[in-house]
Formats: C-alpha cells, sequence, structure tokens
C-alpha cells in the first residue's frame, strides 16, 4: 500500500473511530484503533517519521481503554478469546475526492472507463435497449507506481460512490475457506450501496493460476463475478496487477476481469499535465522550463515523478528556513531531485509486459469489449 493511500486509510479509520463511540459502540472503535494504531506504526517506518510512531503509542493506549469500556458483543459468549480465526475486520470504504481530470495521461484506461462505466450510466434506456449491461471488470497491469491504484480511486471520484480498496493481507488467509468467506463478505459489503468499486490490487497473488494453493479462492472469485450485476448493489470492478502472466485466465474472461488495459509509463504529454498538476498552487521560478523539466523526467513512473517534485521543493523549503527569504522551486532543485531519483523501471520489465501482450494474439480485449 503506498503511503498516500495508508494516510487517507488512516483518516478514514479515525472518522469510523469516532463514529463508533458516538454511536456508543465501544468494541468497533477500539478494533478501528488498533487497526489505525498500526497503520501509524507502518508510516513511521515507512516516512522515517517518530511523529507517527508516537500517534500509534497513543491510540493503543486509547484503544485499550476503549477495550474496558466496551460490553462484551452479543455475536460472543461473555469471557471468549478472540480466536486466531476471528474473521477479519470489515472492509471500509472511502468516498474519493480524486476526478480523472486529476489523472494525467492514461488515456487508454480513460477511455475504458467511459465505454465500459460512463457512458452506460449515463445513457441507462439506450443500454437496456440493447440488452448491453454495465461495467464487466476491468484489469490495470504494468510496473509498479504508474497510477494504477490512483486512477481506479479516481473512477470512484468521478462517479461519487464508495471505493473498496482491501488490504490483501485482510482477504487472503491462510485457513482453507477462509479467502473465499472474505471475499464474498467484501462483496456483500459493496452491495450495500446503489453503486461502488471494488478495487483488487495485487490481483495476481489472490487469483493465481490454477493448481495454487488457493483455488477455492479463485473459484469463489468467478462466481462473484458472474453474478456481479444481478441485484440491486451494482459493482464496478478494477483490479491491478504487476504480474499479469500468473492470474487464472479464467479470471480474465469477459464479464470478469475482462477488459486488459495496459498502465505504462507516461509519455511526453503525460509528463507535462503531470508536473503542471503537482505544481499548480506551488511558488516556481517563472522561468522553470517546464517541457525541458518533462524531458528530463523521461523513463520515470508517476509516483516517481512525484517524488521528483517532492524532493525540489523540500530543497526550496529547506533554503527558505536558512536564509528567511521567500523562495521559489528552480531549475537548481530539480536539477538535484532528478539526480536522486533515477528511473527505476528496466527495459527488461517492460519488455515482459509487452511480451504478455502480444502473447495473447487478442488485440481486442486490450482496447476493452461488450
Ligand atoms: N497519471 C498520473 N497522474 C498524476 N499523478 C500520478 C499519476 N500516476 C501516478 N501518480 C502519482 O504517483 C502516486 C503513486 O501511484 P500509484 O500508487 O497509483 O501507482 P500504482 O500503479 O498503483 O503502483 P503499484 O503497482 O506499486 O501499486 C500516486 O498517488 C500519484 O500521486
Ligand atoms: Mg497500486
Amino acid at each position: 500500500m503506498t503511503v498516500t493511500r495508508k494516510v487517507a486509510e488512516l483518516s478514514a479509520l479515525e472518522r469510523l473511530a469516532w463514529q463508533a463511540i458516538r454511536d456508543g459502540n465501544y468494541q468497533d472503535a477500539a478494533l478501528q484503533t488498533v487497526a489505525a494504531a498500526a497503520l501509524c506504526y507502518d508510516l513511521a517506518e515507512a516516512e522515517r517519521d517518530s511523529q507517527y510512531a508516537l500517534d500509534g503509542t497513543d491510540l493503543v493506549a486509547i484503544a485499550e481503554e476503549l477495550t474496558s469500556m466496551a460490553e462484551p458483543p452479543k455475536s460472543q459468549t461473555p469471557g471468549t478469546p478472540i480466536s486466531a480465526d476471528e474473521p477479519a475486520p470489515l472492509p471500509i470504504a472511502e468516498l474519493p475526492k480524486l476526478r480523472l481530470d486529476d489523472v494525467a495521461g492514461m488515456d487508454d484506461v480513460k477511455a475504458a472507463f467511459h465505454e465500459k462505466v460512463l457512458r452506460p450510466l449515463r445513457h441507462p434506456e439506450i443500454y437496456e435497449r440493447f440488452q448491453s449491461e454495465l461495467g464487466g471488470g476491468v484489469l490495470l497491469y504494468g510496473p509498479p507506481g504508474t497510477g494504477k491504484t490512483f486512477i481506479a480511486k479516481a473512477l470512484a471520484g468521478e462517479l461519487g460512490v464508495p471505493f473498496y480498496c482491501p488490504e490483501l493481507s485482510g482477504i487472503k488467509s491462510k485457513y482453507v475457506g477462509e479467502t473465499a468467506k472474505n471475499m464474498t463478505r467484501l462483496f456483500e459489503e459493496a452491495r450495500k450501496h446503489p453503486l461502488s468499486v471494488i478495487f483488487m490490487d495485487e490481483v495476481d497473488s489472490l487469483l493465481a493460476n490454477r493448481g495454487h494453493r488457493h483455488a477455492d479462492a479463485v473459484a469463489q472469485f468467478l462466481t462473484l463475478a458472474d453474478g456481479m450485476q444481478n441485484g440491486d448493489g451494482k459493482l464496478l470492478l478494477v483490479g491491478a496487477t504487476n504480474r499479469p502472466w500468473s492470474i487464472d485466465s479464467a479470471v480474465l474472461r469477459p464479464g470478469r476481469l475482462g477488459t486488459h488495459v495496459y498502465v505504462g509509463l507516461p509519455d511526453p504529454k503525460a509528463r507535462v499535465a503531470m508536473l503542471e498538476g503537482m505544481l499548480r498552487e506551488v511558488p516556481c521560478d517563472p522561468a522553470l522550463p517546464r517541457t525541458l523539466l518533462a524531458e528530463q523526467c523521461a523513463g520515470r513512473t508517476g509516483a516517481e515523478i512525484k517524488e521528483i517534485v517532492t524532493r525540489a521543493k523540500a530543497r526550496a523549503i529547506e533554503r527558505q528556513i536558512a536564509t528567511h527569504m521567500e523562495q521559489q522551486v528552480g531549475e537548481a532543485d530539480f536539477a538535484h531531485a532528478l539526480a536522486q531519483v533515477p528511473p527505476g523501471t528496466s527495459a527488461e520489465e517492460l519488455q515482459k509486459f509487452e511480451e504478455w501482450r502480444t502473447r495473447r494474439h487478442n488485440p481486442d480485449q486490450d482496447q476493452g469489449e461488450d
């Protein structure tokens, strides 16, 4: 999970804990608080920020207090210890603020979302007349950091619907049958809303090729995906992977994760748009050559470009603190940041995706099908 997602999840958990406290449900509040504390420790490590660790310790103390205030839950016999196979906490949804316009480039993904989701929602009567259904799942595949999670979240934001992005560890279980059960609970929970997006990250690990230990998860996923548009709560399924070749082929058929869109390195136009977006409200030297900068960022993923911008800004901030004079982000700051963040995606890695795409010999599927 990326740092941005962890931070978003942290505030979602804190909101839920507060709501549970207001509802007098201290048991739930304690569970959300423990999960928030775990995220704080994660963030402390990922960001090397000791403030997160202190927050985590505070949250653990609060969770202990909440537990002592809680009545034993109704489903549990008083005094029964929580066993190792206690069901994982229900997945949490967020309502993202992101919009598709916030995503630079990725025209193929936007086109697939328009065709499969946005257009059918805008013209339901026409689609009904042609007996054509909304959705079918979309699989985004490509190297790490290219914005797969980002754009899936933007789809939910664009539609104003809940975004379910469960952590793999919350779904995948070492106990037989438990992964399938967790997946069913996720789908059931999401279907309580009229429409929602389920984002399945690292889908290769959850729904691996046949013969894998988690065959029950694959079978259950197929059942759930096939019934996706029946009933009241409609689901939009988006999967993401860095290893599409490891996914069970039944999962990749039409109606399941049947539309496959490659998410690669951003092209020059996308890099300019990305830099424009990231520098929008930032005090920059007016002479900063954006197009040249975008050229220098060639070979970098969206996540790497974001890191370059963060480092360039940090350098200007440091200067302002040292000089007590207003500073702007300039060319030298970027030169420095660019040297610190080299392209992390190798030509061999890109070649592997290209080979997978051509090996499938089914170009129609890569552009989306009905
Ligand atoms: N096209 C884009 N436009 C704007 N920002 C982007 C874009 N792509 C990536 N980013 C930035 O990079 C960050 C990381 O991207 P994200 O986590 O979505 O990548 P990913 O493809 O899901 O990576 P992974 O495969 O490791 O999960 C985003 O939060 C966003 O800030
Ligand atoms: Mg991701």
